[in-house]
């Protein structure tokens, strides 16, 4: 058959990915992870489930919330977060945003969602103090710092660049302890995957915990999931833990609530729906995947959020 004229070649096709090339992947690890974890159906008295979501105060229809993500969304125009929010809030659900502007912030706070801004770990604390302060002016629900981007893959602080507000780096107990007493708004930690920085937060005083690999940033990482359960039991009931990374159905979000997590945060699974449809595309798929979740309670004798019996959940083992 002849070729068609337009057809491009790949000079690439059949050669093989260089050796080691997908070793301690950690998005494949955790999708591992997620896939043995199945779950033990139970009918007998089920009800309707209830998707109420309460959170620092405030009551949302969904316990799955937007992941932070900051303005290099492909697609993204001027305007983009605000849009993102607005899908958000006509959901009845969280908006976390990635380190943005503080304008852009404001903008996306003003459609009146409910928002969550994760700082990043700067150098200069002088700068991280402004930025909270902001986002208390915004109305935020609360504050997030990703504590696990003060170093880069070769163990040097991340470059000021892209960041506007300088370099990152690691963060101290101390430090933790010292936004907390910084503002009212609550202080959530992302990045933490052990009991040990868990701790350390709880110690500080922060309220709540996202335990997160950051999109597969770092290789090996132990699943969210996998870690979830010890570090339910070491902090206890009354910080929120949020999970994310790979969470693509409400199957995914339901085993992080059975687990132990109070809410979710998901974000790459948003880019598809908002780059097609905007807001009402980021509408629609958080309303999905919480309908999703919402069959899969109904199907276990989950009847609230506060509910869902841990046993149900089965560790493949063969
Ligand atoms: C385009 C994009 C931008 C992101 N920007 C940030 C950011 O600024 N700060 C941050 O803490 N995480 C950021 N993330 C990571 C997400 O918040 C989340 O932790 C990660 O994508 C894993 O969740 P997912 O599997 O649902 O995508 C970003 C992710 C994407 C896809």
């Amino acid at each position: 058959m002849q070729k068609n004229k337009t057809e491009s070649v790949n000079p690439q096709a059949g050669v093989p990915e260089p050796l080691g090339s997908d070793c301690g992947d950690s998005n494949r690890i955790t999708r591992e992870y997620l896939d043995s974890l199945l779950i033990e159906y139970r009918h007998i008295g089920s009800r309707k489930p209830d998707l109420k979501f309460e959170l620092f105060g405030d009551c949302f229809q969904t316990p799955v919330m937007l992941g932070g993500m900051a303005a290099m969304v492909p697609g993204m125009h001027e305007g983009g977060m605000a849009e993102l929010a607005r899908g958000v809030k006509a959901a009845g659900g969280v908006f976390w945003s990635g380190f943005i502007g503080d304008d852009e912030f404001a903008r996306a706070a003003a459609t009146g969602v409910r928002a969550i801004r994760i700082i990043k770990p700067l150098r200069d604390t002088k700068e991280i103090l402004c930025r909270i302060r902001h986002d208390e002016e915004c109305g935020a629900l609360a504050f997030a710092m990703d504590i696990d981007h003060g170093f880069d893959d070769n163990g040097e602080y991340y470059p000021a660049v892209p960041h506007a507000y300088g370099e990152l780096g690691p963060k101290t107990e101390e430090d933790l302890r010292m936004f907390v007493q910084a503002t009212r708004l609550p202080f959530i930690a992302k990045g933490v995957l052990s009991v040990y920085d868990s701790l350390k937060c709880v110690h500080a005083g922060v309220k709540g915990l996202l335990l997160s690999h950051h999109k597969g940033e770092y290789k090996y990482a132990v699943p969210p999931l996998m870690v979830l359960p010890e570090i339910r039991k070491a902090v206890g009931k009354d910080i929120k833990i949020f999970v994310d990374c790979g969470l693509v159905t409400g199957m995914d979000v339901f085993k992080a609530l059975a687990l132990g997590a109070d809410g979710v945060c998901v974000a790459r699974p948003f880019m598809n729906p908002f780059r097609m449809e905007g807001a009402g595309g980021v509408e629609k798929k958080l309303r999905q995947m919480t309908l999703e979740l919402a069959g899969v309670m109904a199907k276990t004798g989950s009847a609230d959020l506060k509910n869902i019996d841990p046993s149900v959940i089965i560790h493949k083992s063969w």
